[in-house]
Order: C-alpha cells, then sequence, then structure tokens
C-alpha cells in the first residue's frame, strides 16, 4: 500500500508503480503533492499567456495568470513585448486590475504610483513632499518575468531564469506548431477574447483529457454520434497517429479509417490551399491535406484542438487553444482562445467563430460533457480506499485491443515517437513520467548525501 505521504519511501514507491504503468490516484487531488507541482512543475517551465494578435498596438496589454502570479503583458513603444509581475512595488497590491486594454502607463489604484510601458516607476503622488531626494525611484520599478519568449505567434513565460529557452523546450513540437499555426499568410489571429471559467477538475485530469486521450471521445461524446455528426465505429477518434515528443509534449492526429481525407485540409476554402502548400513542407502538407482532428499539449498546461465542424457544404476549422491554470488541487480556470487563418476570408472566420461557441467553451455541448467527468474524478478520489488503487497507463506499446502489438510507426512524416493509432497511452505516460521526473528533482538530494 502507498502511504499518503512524502517521505522517501512513499516516493520510491511511486516510481516503482509508475515504471509499471500505474499511477495512483491520490495522487491527482493530494494538497501536499498539489503545493509540489505549484513548485517544482509551475515554477520551472514555460506556461502560455497569449497570442501576439491580442497585443496589436504600443501600449496594448493583457493581464495574465502563471498559476499564482499576477502578469501584466505589454506591447512597448519599441513594439517588444515585455512581461511584469502585475503587484505595485509600494505596497503590492494588483497594479492593473482590467482583462485587457491600451494605456500610455500604468497607474496603481491604491496610491496612484505610475510605471511607463518599460516597467519604470514615473510617477510618485505628491513624491518631493513625501520622500523628499533621497527616494530613487528607479529601484522600484516592475518586477519583469523572468523570461517572456514567443513562437509562431504564441508568447509564453517562464518564471525560471535559467530554464531551457523556449524553442529547445518546445522541441519536435514546433513542427508541428508550424503546421497549425504558421500555414497561412499573415499566420492566425484571436478573435474575441479569451474566455474563461472555473471548472471542478484536477490540472492533470484536464491536460491529459485534451492532449493524449482520443479514446474518451466515443463514450463521453456519445451524444454526437446519436446526432449524426460522428460515426458510428467505435474506434473512429482512434485512426491516425499518436506522437510523442520532448518533455510531456504530444500531438494525435486523427484521421479517416482509410487515412485518406475525410474532407481535404479539414474543410477549410479551397482557395487556400495553394497557400498552405507554399508555407508548409511537403511533409506537413500531405498531413495536413489528410487530417480530420489535431489535438494535443505542451506540458504542463496548454492543449489545443484542431477539428472540422459542421454539417457537410458548411465544413469549417478553427483552433483553440486553452490553458488549465490550476486554482487549488480540486479546481482549475480555464482559458479558452479561438484562433483562425489571419487570411481566411471574413464570412468563413464567422462561421468558424459560431461553430467553436458551440462545441468548446463553457456553453459548448462537448465542454459539458468533459467538464462532468473531470468533476467526478476529484469528487471520488480522496477516499481512503483511493491510497491504494491505481489507474492504469499500461497500453504503451502493449497490445491493443487484442491487435497487433504496437510499435512506431517509422514511416510517419513527422518527427517525434509516432504510433500508428490515437487510443494509446504513450502521451499519457510521456507526461507523467515527466511529472514525476519535475516533482522528485532535489527533493530528496540531502538525505542522499547522508
Ligand atoms: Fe500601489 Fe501604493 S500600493 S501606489
Ligand atoms: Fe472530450
Amino acid at each position: 500500500m502507498i502511504k499518503k505521504t512524502l517521505d522517501e519511501k512513499a516516493f520510491q514507491l511511486l516510481k516503482e508503480k509508475m515504471e509499471q504503468g500505474l499511477f495512483p490516484q491520490w495522487v491527482l487531488t493530494d494538497p501536499d503533492i498539489y503545493e509540489l507541482e505549484i513548485d517544482k512543475i509551475f515554477g520551472h517551465t514555460w506556461q502560455f499567456l497569449a497570442h501576439e494578435t491580442e497585443l496589436k498596438d504600443s501600449g496594448s496589454y493583457v493581464t495574465r495568470w502563471m498559476v499564482n502570479d499576477p502578469v501584466l503583458l505589454v506591447k512597448n513603444r519599441k513594439g517588444e513585448i515585455k512581461g511584469y509581475l502585475n503587484s505595485c512595488t509600494h505596497r503590492g497590491t494588483q497594479l492593473c486590475t482590467a482583462d485587457h486594454g491600451n494605456k500610455k502607463n500604468f497607474t496603481c489604484p491604491y496610491h496612484g504610483w505610475s510605471y511607463n510601458l518599460d516597467g519604470e516607476l514615473i510617477g510618485i503622488v505628491a513624491g518631493n513632499k513625501v520622500y523628499g531626494e533621497e527616494m530613487d525611484k528607479s529601484e522600484w520599478g516592475l518586477r519583469e518575468i523572468p523570461q517572456v519568449a514567443s513562437y509562431q505567434g504564441m508568447i509564453f513565460g517562464c518564471l525560471d531564469p535559467a530554464a531551457m529557452p523556449l524553442e529547445e523546450y518546445l522541441g519536435d513540437m514546433k513542427w508541428y506548431f508550424d503546421i497549425l499555426l504558421g500555414r497561412s499568410d499573415g499566420g492566425m489571429e484571436v478573435r474575441g477574447l479569451p474566455q474563461r471559467w472555473v471548472a471542478k477538475a484536477n490540472w492533470k485530469a484536464t491536460a491529459e483529457n485534451f492532449a493524449a486521450d482520443p479514446y474518451h471521445v466515443q463514450t463521453t461524446h456519445r451524444s454526437t454520434v446519436e446526432l449524426g455528426i460522428s460515426p458510428e465505429d467505435p474506434l473512429y477518434a482512434g485512426y491516425g497517429h499518436q506522437i510523442v515528443t520532448e518533455n510531456g509534449h504530444g500531438i494525435n492526429v486523427i484521421t479517416s479509417k482509410t487515412g485518406k481525407a475525410r474532407v481535404p485540409y479539414q474543410g477549410t476554402p479551397d482557395s487556400m490551399w495553394p497557400m498552405f502548400k507554399k508555407n508548409l513542407t511537403p511533409e506537413q502538407d500531405e498531413i495536413l491535406s489528410g487530417v480530420t482532428v489535431f489535438v494535443g499539449g505542451v506540458y504542463p498546461n496548454l492543449s489545443f484542438v484542431s477539428p472540422i465542424h459542421g454539417t457537410e457544404g458548411h465544413l469549417h476549422n478553427y483552433l483553440n487553444f486553452r490553458m488549465w491554470r490550476p486554482i487549488g488541487p480540486e479546481k482549475v480556470e480555464v482559458w479558452c482562445w479561438f484562433l483562425i487563418d489571419k487570411a481566411a476570408p471574413e464570412e468563413y472566420k464567422e462561421a468558424a467563430y459560431r461553430g467553436y461557441l458551440g462545441s468548446f467553451g463553457p456553453t459548448g455541448t462537448l465542454e459539458q460533457d468533459d467538464t462532468e467527468t473531470w468533476a467526478r474524478i476529484v469528487e471520488v478520489s480522496k477516499g481512503l480506499m483511493m491510497r491504494d488503487k491505481e489507474l492504469n497507463y499500461n497500453n504503451v506499446s502493449n497490445y491493443l485491443m487484442g491487435f497487433d502489438r504496437v510499435e512506431p510507426d517509422e514511416s510517419f512524416p513527422g518527427p517525434g515517437i509516432a504510433y500508428p493509432t490515437t487510443y494509446l497511452d504513450a502521451i499519457s505516460r510521456s507526461m507523467h513520467e515527466n511529472w514525476f521526473k519535475l516533482i522528485s528533482k532535489d527533493l530528496f538530494v540531502k538525505e542522499a548525501v547522508k
């Protein structure tokens, strides 16, 4: 039995279990584990903040969160994206309280200190009288987020100044982001504001559900089959490839049963196809022309899905990015972005946006299905018997539903380890192995030295 403590013995036991593909259920919602995750995972990995089209002009800003750290993301006069801790240096209150906007400078609502777009303290109310000459304003600028970087317009932040650069962290996932975000001239743009809401869920379960689990689709979203939107075939979300890349990231390239396109280029207007071909390599074009759904994740808490949506004759495609912000072991704040090709016709963009609102997002039918399951997982995970109950992640290179052993498909045109089905635990295992590697780093160093 695994004890619900964080001593070294318990961790060794946890390690052994995980090497067998078994994940103890208490780990999902344990408060001590949660504290470790905040420090050791979210304190050192890259987290998604915004898309560059949310910050169009000098002075544009958005406010975001990296778990508990408030972030003020600003475009300065030089056109650079800067990230600051959104907390006044005087008494610490939240400096900017709006979600987004455009400002020349930021004035604190408490005592009125002002900061410019470069985070410098430029104004103190009655400064000369209250502080005299000794106050050196240059020492009281806003704290910068240690690392802010972007790839294909996606802006990420990292709280660890020593962490590897973003592009190295993304690794082979960049090749797939080039398809999703770089296929069109001008890239993608965010439409509307990111929607957000709170769900009863653990971040590990929500991240896994999107990044690694097409297997749930045929049951959880059964209503889409009953409505005639999805096929009856229970394997329908399993055709295609599941690809494991570095650092716990992964992507599922779901196709039709034949491996051929259900509709070419995900139902995008055919006028856009030559542009896709021009901007992609032949291998990337081969994948995009035949895919039905891309769904995957960047560890720890960014997920994305790019589906075909609608009915014959009115098909469209969009890209949904979502960030799972943990706000406790049993709660996530979901942040949900709609992205579309900047170069797409306006009426197509609008139709795709309406399709997105009806499927994902807080009022979407698919979203409701998943949200209910996530809540039920946390509700049952705290019981005494959960301490030695393990979840099965053994479906990796093992026998799949009585078929042949699943081995990587060397002929897949993209990078990473590609398995020829998406009903597989390969990405889940990689996420959980990465989880364990990160939370146990330096944990028992002192004991080991003795
Ligand atoms: Fe911001 Fe005092 S807390 S000016
Ligand atoms: Fe789902």
